[in-house]
């Protein structure tokens, strides 16, 4: 069947419309909608739990969603899943891995699944081999690789066919940092012939490694933009660790907090602690204010004593936090 012609000229590789996906009583993935182009390199990034691992099941076809449509390369997973398919390259977290085949043997046997013809599949199991460097244990059992040679053999199968679309659910998740980088090193390697998504709980992963990032969270669709610009636009918010010393009750912890409440370009301000005479506040900015000159300043001239002020790094929490805040700022019209 012919994939639908707008697809093919606007060169949209995936798009995802209004995709739901309900198990027994929770709302795994809620009404969410995204396009991924050409040779496009995608982070989809989320916390735990936000929905990334069922997204991806249904784009290769592993289930069906509840509501919504999803097509690659112009193929509605759903109708042509045969089509899709042959398309997509998957690593799912857990890679479908035979520990008592050697690494050789379990690429000629997925290949063969795949539909390689047998008179090309030694040549294309030795390309992949060496393009992700398991030419070396090929004759060893893949029980007895270490996780990131499992990981390489993983990739492998993801993409002995050749497939325009990879789909790489948390690639570097439990490797260790040489692995780390040998594995987005791949990954951009990759890039280019293929479109690729790849997800991660980790914001660096997709600074790393993406042109574009979808952020999710709890199901739902919270940002997608480039990462030079969600770079730009969270690096102005910071988050301040702040101590006020406090003697026979004063001030008291209410009193700090609406004075830090006051002051411009103040977000949220949560208090942490108070024990031997010391009272910690965390205070978040918004967007693109510096208010740390500005919070001491207000608590000196309150007669306070500041004995700590420091910044400390915005969570992915925080950062999902901050970008909800704004979006709804945004769709509310009132900036
Ligand atoms: N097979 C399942 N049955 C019921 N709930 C599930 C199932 N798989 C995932 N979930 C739930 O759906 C939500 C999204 O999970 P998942 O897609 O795995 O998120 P992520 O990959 O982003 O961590 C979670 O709340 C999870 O508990
Ligand atoms: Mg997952």
């Amino acid at each position: 069947m012919e994939p639908n012609l707008s697809s093919r000229l606007t060169k949209i590789m995936i798009k995802v419309e209004g995709l739901s996906k309900r198990y027994a009583r929770n709302v795994a993935v809620d009404d969410i909608s995204f396009e991924v182009n050409k040779g496009q390199i995608v982070g989809f990034l989320g916390p735990n739990g936000a929905g990334k691992t069922t997204t991806m099941r249904i784009l290769t076809c592993f289930m069906p969603p509840s509501a919504g449509k999803a097509t690659v390369a112009g193929f509605d997973v759903m109708e042509q899943p045969f089509e899709v398919k042959k398309r997509i390259g998957y690593l799912p977290e857990v890679p479908p891995l035979y520990p008592e085949m050697e690494v050789g043997e379990y690429l000629h046997f997925v290949g063969k699944l795949k539909g390689i013809p047998k008179g090309d599949l030694a040549k294309r199991v030795k390309e992949v081999s060496e393009k992700v460097n398991v030419a070396e244990v090929s004759n060893k059992l893949i029980g007895k690789l270490s996780k990131g040679f499992r990981q390489r053999v993983g990739l492998a199968q993801a993409i002995i066919h050749n497939p325009d679309v990879l789909i790489l659910d948390e690639p570097t998740a439990g490797l260790d940092p040489k692995q780390i980088l040998e594995t987005r090193q791949l990954i951009r390697s990759l890039a280019g012939d293929h479109t690729i998504i790849l997800s991660t709980h980790i914001l660096s992963e997709v600074e790393h490694s993406c042109e574009r990032v979808i952020i999710i969270s709890q199901g739902k669709l919270v940002a997608q933009d480039s990462v030079a610009n969600l770079t730009n636009r969270l690096r102005g918010a910071e988050s301040v660790s702040l101590e006020v010393e406090a003697a026979d009750g004063r001030p008291n912890p209410t009193e700090v907090q609406g004075r830090l409440e006051q002051v411009a370009g103040v977000s949220r301000v949560m208090m942490k602690d108070s024990k031997d005479g010391r009272l910690t506040f965390e205070v978040e900015s918004l967007q693109g204010r510096h208010i740390r000159a500005e919070l001491a300043r207000s608590v000196v001239n309150s007669g306070w004593n500041l004995s700590e002020l420091r910044a400390v790094g915005l969570s992915l929490e925080d950062i999902f936090l901050q970008l909800t805040t704004a979006e709804t700022k945004e769709v509310g019209g009132q900036k």
